[in-house]
């Protein structure tokens, strides 16, 4: 069988960088090899993001530029693929009539069919959403490294007013507990140390009578797996058991990525995000006496429909006192087809940026205070390779899910390390190896 190459471009979350390793591995079988170079591809794949207009822009920029390709060697194929797809459609060919293939997270199964017809003069549109794809006959082809991205489930139910991903993804249903396990047990085999499960709500993984906790016991028994991470978590979905599966297994690393969007009730509600300010703090309070050193990160948005000054500096002040170790902070980005998008936009885009600017200052101190405050520390490092800007130096994440930067020494990748901390920036933090 002749060789192919596939060049693949991933935009925004981490489950499409896992939906790029999955495509790559459905394409496998049928003779395409992966190329970082996009000028010897015989096709061309953007896999791409709807969550935001500023992740589409991005993309219509790039597709214009890649274009060329397809002009300097007949026979090369373009496409789009995922949330951006999913989202737009048939529309996409109005804007981008060059597409080859356009293609929705849930109709990845047609690409080698497609790829393989003989008449490619139109262009291919498939984006019937699916209730029980899982892909969990695929194999992914995965980068090299310590850590590997599992996706756990797909899609999601919770229709917050905000967001596209219900609409693009489809609803939630999860790979089956045997299925991944087996993968997780693979991973294992091939010299991985960390798995990160996956999924848009990914504590709301059932399989049977089985649920995230059990997911999590069970993964944390695999041999060879030193640390076990997830996200992103709903924090309705946070039950008790999820929260003793994290304080009982030591594998499962101290860190919650918990998206609170929002620290005002008002919006809140208009966010239909399905819990109180008072419920979040006390689930926090709840996570912290249970795990020791919980580090803690979050996603705001700013400007949503309605937010006062006052609804802003609810969360201001909210995350003031939380104390995130980080945060994803956004702009509202109106998203066509959410209940949202109905209500308009009430801020104008200066006033967004100011509230933007605001907590991004705030969250920069508090990250740099709670980093400085492990100087004198020892954590222990995930070795993953060479550091990226100091020569020599050697780079990792502790279980808190911190950058931390060491003089190499005989250490290798997929090592762990006791690091002593001395000293940190809000990003980093800088230490010398123990041992
Ligand atoms: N505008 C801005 N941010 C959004 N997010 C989701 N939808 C939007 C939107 N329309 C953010 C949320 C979510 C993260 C993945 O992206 O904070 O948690
Ligand atoms: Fe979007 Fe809300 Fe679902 Fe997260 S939980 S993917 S923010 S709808």
């Amino acid at each position: 069988m002749d060789t192919r190459k596939v060049y693949i471009e991933t935009y925004g979350c981490q489950m499409n960088l896992a939906d790029t390793e999955l495509l790559l591995g459905l394409l496998k079988p049928h003779g395409y090899e992966p190329t970082q170079v996009a000028a010897q591809a015989d096709v061309i794949l953007l896999n791409t993001c709807a969550i935001r207009e500023h992740a589409e822009e991005k993309v219509m920029r790039r597709l214009g530029n890649l274009v060329r390709y397809k002009a300097q060697r007949p026979g090369v194929l373009l496409g789009l693929m995922g949330c951006m797809a999913q989202h737009h459609r048939e529309k996409l060919l109005d804007k981008a009539p060059f597409l080859d293939l356009v293609l929705g997270p849930d109709a990845y199964h047609n690409l080698p069919v497609l790829l393989a017809q003989e008449d490619k003069d139109e262009p291919l549109v498939a984006v019937r959403l699916d209730r029980d794809e899982t892909y969990a006959d695929i194999s992914p082809v995965r980068a090299e490294g310590v850590r590997a991205w599992v996706t756990a489930m797909r899609g999601c139910d919770k229709f917050c007013t905000f967001c596209i991903v219900p609409y693009v993804r489809g609803r939630e249903r999860s790979v089956p507990l045997d299925a991944l396990l087996e993968q997780v047990r693979e991973l294992a085999a091939q010299g991985y140390k960390e798995v990160v499960y996956l999924g848009q709500t990914v504590n709301a993984y059932h399989d049977g009578d089985c649920d995230f906790s059990d997911l999590l016991r069970r993964t944390a028994a695999i041999e060879g797996i030193e640390r076990i991470r997830f996200t992103s978590p709903h924090p309705s979905d946070m039950s008790e058991r999820v929260i003793e599966a994290m304080a009982t297994c030591p594998k499962v690393a101290p860190y919650l990525h918990l998206p609170l969007q929002a620290a005002s009730n008002r919006v809140l509600e208009r966010m239909e995000r399905g819990y109180t300010v008072e419920q979040y703090a006390a689930l926090v309070e709840r996570l912290r006496a249970a795990v020791p050193g919980l580090a803690l990160s979050t996603d705001i948005i700013v400007g949503f429909p309605g937010e006062e000054e006052a609804d802003f500096r609810a969360t201001y002040d909210f995350m003031a006192e939380i104390h995130y170790d980080s945060a994803f902070m956004f702009k509202y980005s109106a998203r066509e087809g959410t209940k949202a998008y109905k209500w308009g936009e009430t801020l104008s885009e200066e006033e967004k940026g100011r509230r933007l600017q605001e907590i991004i200052a705030l969250q920069e101190r508090i990250s740099g205070e709670l980093n400085r405050q492990t100087i004198g520390q020892t954590v222990e490092v995930l070795v993953e390779g060479p550091a990226k800007r100091q020569k020599g130096w050697l780079a990792g994440k502790s279980g808190q899910f911190k950058t931390v930067v060491f003089p190499g020494n005989s250490a290798r990748p997929g090592d762990l390390v006791p690091v002593l901390v001395v000293s940190a920036t809000a990003h980093t933090l800088v230490g010398e190896a123990r041992r």
